[in-house]
């Protein structure tokens, strides 16, 4: 008699994938736009991705000492930011510089933000993990954030559970996402930019249109904000909440430690 047990699937994009493979494909997708990532974000996004993440920043409000974890943080502008924003604070109140560990799946991603002028004089120190197992001991940091990441994360349960375990007792998680906008002619103009625009863009800067495809397609897939912030109370996070950006179409969700 053969094998009954059927595997497990998941969305990868609009496909239908076996849930152990998804992350091999996720790879391959950042492998392959690791080089362009950043002049890309900012084509698709006309620039507005840096609005969304200074806002976040604001929000987050970086102190001297903190110590941050920006899970898929790719090539580490949102560390960069953190550390920069704490030492503002620093020059008017005094304390020790915060630290940022930029922490991601994939190495080409990790290595391509390698830059000597903007890290200089930051303490970012890059590690390659995994969401769902973080490579940190428990109650190790006092933020996590995960920006534009968790949608590619095949079990996000176990990793919103992992950034629990990691957090120190009243540290606080950040998660940045692109989202459905609740408006519906907003969500008609969205979706007839992001399919018609956004792969193409891809394949000209990129050479891969598929993996726009890939990006675009994962955003209708993931939850909706209400549906979300449930997910991190079933994760036993605290005092949750999100805020929409540009109308919906990006989304802060917050949630502490206690
Ligand atoms: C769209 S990029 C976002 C990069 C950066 N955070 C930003 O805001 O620009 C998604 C990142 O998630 C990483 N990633 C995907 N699955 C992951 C996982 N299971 N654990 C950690 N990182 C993952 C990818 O390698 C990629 O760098």
């Amino acid at each position: 008699m053969g094998n009954m047990t059927k595997e497990k699937t998941i969305d990868f994009g609009f496909k239908t994938v076996k849930a152990s493979e998804k992350a091999g494909h996720v790879r391959e997708v950042f492998d392959s736009v690791a080089a362009k990532y950043d002049v890309m974000n900012d084509a698709m996004s006309m620039g507005i991705h840096r609005v969304w993440k200074n806002m976040a920043m604001a929000k987050i409000n970086p102190q001297p000492g903190e110590v941050l974890i920006d899970v898929a943080g790719g090539t580490g502008d949102l560390s960069r930011r953190f550390i920069t924003a704490a030492e503002k604070v620093l020059l008017r109140r005094g304390g020790v510089p915060a630290k940022a560990y930029v922490c991601d799946i994939n190495a080409e991603m990790l290595l391509a933000g390698v830059d000597e002028v903007k890290d200089n004089g930051l303490d970012l120190t890059r590690v390659c993990g995994d969401a769902q197992t973080l490579p940190f001991p428990d109650n190790f940091a006092d933020v996590i954030t995960i920006s534009f990441g968790i949608r590619n994360v095949t079990d996000r349960d176990m990793a919103l559970a992992d950034f629990h375990r990691v957090l120190k007792p009243g540290g606080r998680f950040y998660c940045l996402e692109f989202t459905t906008p609740p408006t519906e002619w907003l969500r008609k103009f969205y979706d007839a930019y992001s399919f018609a625009v956004i792969p193409r863009l891809g394949g000209i800067l990129t050479g891969d249109r598929d993996s726009y495809q890939y990006l675009v397609e994962s955003i209708r897939k993931f939850p909706k904000q209400e549906k979300f912030a449930g997910m991190l109370k079933s994760a036993k996070f605290r005092r949750v909440n999100y805020q929409d950006y540009s109308g919906g179409i990006c989304a802060l969700h917050w949630g502490w430690k206690v």
